[in-house]
């Protein structure tokens, strides 16, 4: 299996860049990436688990690596600095390069850091978790956190390249798969709306191919991630710094960063997070007469297909995660914007008054 995404932003010339997925050695990967960045400086910022994995094989000089710590409590701008000053000591100048290998932490700070040092250097993503690889490592948001939000600060920075090797999800916590996991299924319900050229009927392949995902299967693995790339490509093609389309990657989101952000980014992790607020949000779209109970139940089987089932939020303040939606970022003062489904694999921008009560519902309804 080897394949070449292109990600063209007509916008940009310079951000167009190539995608390669494929299941090849990962000595062979570190080949690649030297021929790829020969005669360059590196700076290889890699997340600590990452390195304790594939550090040795991989064998990057010591001197160009920086370790961060795993979490997204290391999203930090003190973290940040600690690279810039890595960079400094390493002399990086303009015409050298950053190399990300980690899950979408590692990512959104490489890819910040690479924005801002000097004014933009290069950076490449070695996405290491399958949300990384289908998600995070493309479309070039970019971003470190504050304590008072999420990716709060940052840049639409794209990579020069972005190097998927299926091998990296073999040794990746069941939890971790799975939860990378939530955003191909959120790619599932968005797919018409990506306008792009191609017809992958991503939901229907999903509802007949658990077996495959559970087994990790390399051809399976390296299929839902062209899928999913190629419709964010699609997207971030057409809308590079989310004036519009792009607003659709979002589905799930909002009531998903609130779940996040009340439990302390520890009992959820992003994806589980995004597969509940998908179900919120068929809860919502079915109540406010968005979408039909044929496509709502549609979502919810293939949702519990994969084990995902509502969950017990008694625990949880839902008044708060209710008050939390209201400061996401995509909402102005007084408007609160949501996608929301409609028809099948469609999603639509809803915008209601920040005033207007919102119920807290994610159950199946029968
Ligand atoms: N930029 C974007 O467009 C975008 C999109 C979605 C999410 N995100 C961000 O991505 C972050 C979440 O990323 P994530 O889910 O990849 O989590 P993560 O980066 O925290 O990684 C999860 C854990 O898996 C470990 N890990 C990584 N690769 C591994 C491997 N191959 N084998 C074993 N363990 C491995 C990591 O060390 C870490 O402990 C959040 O900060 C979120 O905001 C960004």
């Amino acid at each position: 299996m080897d394949l070449t995404i292109d990600v063209n932003i007509p916008q940009i010339e310079s951000s167009s860049y190539p995608i390669f997925i494929n299941d090849e050695t990962i000595a062979k990967l570190k080949e690649t990436l030297d021929e790829k960045t020969q005669g360059k400086k590196r700076l290889v910022i890699f997340s600590q688990k990452v390195y304790k994995l594939y550090g040795k094989i991989l064998n990057f000089d010591k001197k160009e690596i920086f370790i961060l710590k795993d979490g997204e409590n290391q999203k930090t701008l003190k973290n940040f600095q600690k690279i810039i000053e890595k960079a400094i000591s390493l002399q990086l100048s303009r015409k050298d390069v950053i190399i990300a290998i980690g899950g979408g932490v590692v990512g959104d700070m490489s890819g910040f850091v690479a924005s801002s040092y000097m004014r933009g250097i290069e950076y490449i993503q070695v996405p290491t978790t399958l949300l990384a690889c289908v998600d995070s490592s493309v479309g070039g948001k970019t971003a470190i956190d504050m304590p008072n939000g999420k990716n709060y600060v940052g840049a639409f920075y794209q990579p020069s390249a972005v190097y998927i090797n299926t091998n990296f999800l073999k040794t990746l916590d069941e939890k971790q798969y799975k939860s990378g996991f939530g955003e191909v299924i959120k790619y599932a319900f968005i797919e018409k709306s990506c306008n792009c050229s191609e017809n992958y009927n991503l939901l229907e392949y999903l509802q007949t191919n658990k077996e495959n995902y559970e087994k990790r299967e390399d051809e399976f693995l390296c299929k839902i991630i062209e899928i999913c790339l190629n419709l964010k490509a699609s997207v971030v093609s057409q809308d590079e710094k989310e004036a519009g389309l792009r607003k659709i990657l979002n589905l799930g989101h909002t009531f998903g960063h609130a779940i996040e952000e009340i439990t302390k980014y520890k009992r959820y992790t992003h994806g589980y997070g995004v597969v509940q607020g998908l179900m919120y949000i068929f809860n919502y779209a079915l109540n406010n007469g968005f979408c039909d109970k044929k496509y709502y139940d549609k979502a919810f089987t293939l949702m519990n297909i994969y084990g995902y089932h509502p969950d017990k939020f008694c625990f949880i303040n839902k008044k708060k995660v209710m008050q939390l939606m209201k400061t996401d970022k995509k909402s102005d003062s007084t408007t609160l914007t949501l996608i929301v489904p409609s028809q099948e694999k469609v999603v639509v921008e809803h915008k209601i008054d920040k005033t207007q009560e919102l119920t807290f519902s994610v159950n199946y309804q029968n």
